[in-house]
């Protein structure tokens, strides 16, 4: 149990006072969704590890969450245990081919109430075909359109490029997610994103917004993370969120394992980030 005591002297790893997020109240039903793209054009910054782990955790405060695997890499659907490389039904199927629908390409995942849309190489090829399509920026957005009912979170993983994918993720969405390593350089390249983002709302979708930038790979005891964080906050304020995620190689075992760290280390400091992440996204209003 923690007094109000406790509460006064928390602080976060940049040393603001840190609310505390309570637990978000249960749904009577479910939907629409807001659609969430985790973006970085920087590669191994932590977009996947933070869809798989935040979409668990929204997942186990009795959330339906939706995940788009939208690298193709496919390195999402391997996380929640779906092998993307041997199916004929992914995400390029609902992009491509005429009248196909969400029902006919999702998978359940090993968590209750988190479902996949998996990719693998074949997405690839989407970014060079969608560039002859009518309204191309807008495909993923119109595919998604039946599924918003059902879910009340969708999370797109994006692969690291600002291309023709990334920016049907952006139009498909109504917030970005910026997961951002602590580590020296991980603001270069932001800035270009940002731009991107304004493009992407001023032209395509004037509901975009960005909901937040969250600090990966965090380790508390080099002077360089808190560093990283000092001038994140700094140069966005209070678009820096609060939660931090820790560096472990628990995340890397996770994936290993083809499960969320919330199952597969459920009492690892790494599973509670990500619960905190949760909690703080629905105190913003940035998830149901
Ligand atoms: N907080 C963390 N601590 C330690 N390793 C991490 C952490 N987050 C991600 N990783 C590892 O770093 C690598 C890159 O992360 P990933 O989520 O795949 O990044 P991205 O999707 O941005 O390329 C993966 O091997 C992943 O397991
Ligand atoms: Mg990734």
């Amino acid at each position: 149990m923690s007094s109000p005591d406790d509460v006064a002297t928390t602080i976060d790893p940049v040393g603001r006072p840190l609310p505390v997020f309570p637990d978000p109240e249960p749904l009577a039903s479910h939907g629409p969704a807001r659609i969430i793209a985790l973006c970085n054009q920087k590669g191994g910054v932590g977009k996947t590890t933070t869809t798989i782990n935040l979409g668990a955790a929204l997942a186990e405060y009795g959330r339906r969450v939706l995940i788009v695997d939208f690298d193709p890499q496919g390195a999402a659907s391997v996380g929640l245990g779906v092998n993307p490389h041997e199916l004929d039904k992914t995400v390029y199927t609902l992009l491509m081919e005429r009248g196909a629908q969400v029902a006919d390409v999702v998978r359940p995942s090993s968590v209750p109430g988190l479902d996949v849309i998996p990719a693998n190489i074949d997405l690839s090829a989407a970014e060079v075909q969608l560039v002859g399509e009518v309204a191309r920026e807008s495909v993923l957005a119109r595919a998604l359109r039946a599924a918003e009912a059902e879910y009340d979170v969708i999370l797109i993983d994006c692969q690291p490029s600002l291309g023709l994918l990334t920016v049907n993720a952006l139009t498909a969405a109504h917030g970005v997610l910026i997961p951002l390593e602590c580590e020296f350089f991980a603001l270069r390249g932001v800035a270009l994103l940002i731009e991107t983002v304004e493009k992407v709302r001023d032209r395509l979708n004037p509901r975009l917004r960005i909901d937040g930038i969250v600090g990966t790979m965090h380790d508390p005891r080099t002077l360089h993370s808190k560093e990283v964080l000092a001038r994140v906050l700094e140069a966005f304020g209070d678009q820096l969120l609060h939660t931090v995620i820790g560096r472990t190689v628990k995340f890397p075992d996770s994936s290993v394992a083809a499960e969320p760290i919330t199952s597969y280390a459920p009492t690892h400091a790494g599973a509670s980030a990500y619960r905190q992440l949760a909690r703080e996204l629905v105190a913003r209003g940035d998830a149901a």
